[in-house]
């Protein structure tokens, strides 16, 4: 499995290959749900390029770049004994030779970055559609398959791809869950043994607001489970039903609709989202 190392290497490599290209950008500390967004994508191209890259820019001060889980050496393995092709493992000198503060950046939509994560994690976005944006026009491919865990990361890129006229399809590839309903993530992995016991209960307030009667209020059943979240020891940031495509909020159950919810457990930040059927 050849392992590009930086972006010369990527661009010579690319003008070799006939064949469509799907991308699977990841922070690596791949997980199951990494694997069947590799799956999805080599169902859909001939070439599957997955980047493995901790991108410093979407990282707020105070947050938890240090500590993300870094395991490149199980990650290159998983991702041979499941037939990726090519791996990109850049370095921050290779992507950000000036530092990344330093470096143009890319502004995204206001109406959809400046909500729900938007509002806990200032510039996030913003690092997230530069460095999208960066590994698109290295790698140029034809599919981006991005997971619907991070689903407003998923509409902001759906956005830019539509706004700057790229000629990529975006592909959502389902969350994936363990078998108590928690969604996998590589933060997981950062969680005690007790906050992992407590952690589905974010799911499992998801899957009960999901089966409220259509037409009914979303208000007070939105409060009820963040008050039992907080209860049970998390520190809830967001629980919200949003319209699906705008992210604007919704008022009361309709099919489509999104439940969004973020919530601490110590210093680490969970997220999910479930649609109503
Ligand atoms: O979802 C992620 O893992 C990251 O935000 C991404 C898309 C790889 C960009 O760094």
């Amino acid at each position: 499995m050849p392992i590009l190392r930086n972006p010369d290497s990527l661009r010579n490599w690319r003008q070799q290959q006939r064949g469509s290209l799907a991308l699977v950008p990841t922070m690596g500390h791949l997980h199951a749900g990494h694997l069947a967004l590799l799956r999805l994508a080599q169902a859909r191209a001939e070439q599957v390029l997955v980047s493995i890259y901790v991108n410093p820019l979407q990282f707020g001060p105070e947050e938890d770049f240090a500590s993300y889980p870094r395991t490149l050496e199980s990650d290159l393995q998983q991702l041979a004994e499941h037939g990726c092709t090519t791996v990109f493992v850049p370095s921050d000198d290779d992507l950000y030779p000036r530092g990344a503060a330093e470096q143009t950046q890319v502004v995204p939509p206001e109406r959809l970055s400046s909500i729900l994560c938007g509002t806990q994690r200032p510039g996030h976005f913003t690092g997230v559609a530069t460095i999208v944006l960066k590994l698109l026009h290295l790698a140029q491919p034809d599919i981006l398959v991005l997971g619907e865990k991070d689903y407003q990361q998923y509409r902001i890129v759906g956005q830019m791809l539509d706004d700057l006229n790229l000629p990529v399809q975006l592909l959502c590839g389902p969350t994936q869950r363990d078998g108590d309903g928690l969604a996998r993530s590589s933060r997981n992995s950062r969680l005690t043994s007790e906050q992992r016991i407590l952690a589905p209960r974010l799911a499992t307030e998801l899957r009960q607001l999901c089966q409220l009667p259509v037409g009914s209020l979303v208000q007070a059943p939105a409060r009820d489970a963040r008050e039992r979240l907080q209860a049970a020891g998390f520190a809830v940031d967001y629980l919200e039903l949003r319209n699906s495509e705008s992210l604007e909020p919704v008022s009361e159950i309709r099919p489509g609709a999104r439940w969004l919810a973020a919530a601490r457990l110590g210093d680490v930040r969970l997220i999910d989202n479930m649609v109503i059927p």
